[in-house]
């Protein structure tokens, strides 16, 4: 199983944005901890550490929203989105500093939720960019599937920029024509032409 160290720092999508509803509560499970997913009634976004700073309840199994907060579901400490404990319904004068439990930076965009993760616990270095073509006219919706991948992480990566295997393995009809592999900071610009073979002849496709 991977340690959290062998996970590299950056934005990941941890569902997709109609995945989750105004006071939706789940638990999540990342980068080989657990975590509690939860909407917020302004339709803010959170992803803070599961396990309540008061006797460990999993906030993720019957956790409740109410105005602005999240109520664990064993004695109802509460906290709000940065994981600051805010309120001790049964003990009011209990001094709630340095009461509070780990959030992760969290942005919502191109219908994703991406949460910002780094082994070090480092602050986001970099934006999600923001897709223009997301909704835009003139570009099909893309389609959702899901596949359970027993495999590494790094594996998926090295997949995308191996282009060689679609030709012999996949079946594209020539070897890929690449015109374009260019690191520039956290972006891969990468510019592929497959010629993919389909019912009506060959036909071409960038990436
Ligand atoms: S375990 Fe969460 S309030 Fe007690």
């Amino acid at each position: 199983m991977a340690k959290q160290a062998d996970y590299a720092f950056g934005w990941f999508q941890v569902c997709y944005s109609n995945e989750l509803g105004v006071r939706h509560v789940r638990p999540f499970h990342a980068f080989g901890r657990e975590f509690v997913l939860w909407r917020d009634e302004e339709r803010q976004p959170h992803l803070m550490q599961a396990y309540c700073h008061h006797l460990g309840a999993h906030l993720g199994h019957g956790g409740t929203v109410c105005d602005g907060v999240l109520h664990c579901p064993f004695h109802g400490w509460q906290y709000d989105g940065n994981g600051q404990c805010v309120a001790i319904p049964y003990s009011p004068d209990a001094k709630l500093n340095g009461r509070h439990i780990e959030a992760l930076p969290i942005k919502e965009r191109n219908g994703t939720i991406c949460a910002w993760y780094h082994p070090c616990g480092e602050p986001p270095s970099f934006d999600v960019p923001v897709l223009e073509e997301w909704r835009a006219s003139g570009w099909s919706r893309y389609r959702r599937q899901y596949w359970e991948v027993d495999t590494e992480w790094r594996e998926i990566q090295e997949n995308i920029v191996d282009s060689t295997h679609f030709h012999y393995l996949h079946g594209v009809n020539s070897l890929a024509d690449v015109r374009r592999c260019e690191p520039v900071g956290h972006i891969l610009n990468v510019d592929i032409h497959h010629q993919f073979r389909t019912p009506h002849g060959v036909r071409v496709n960038a990436d």
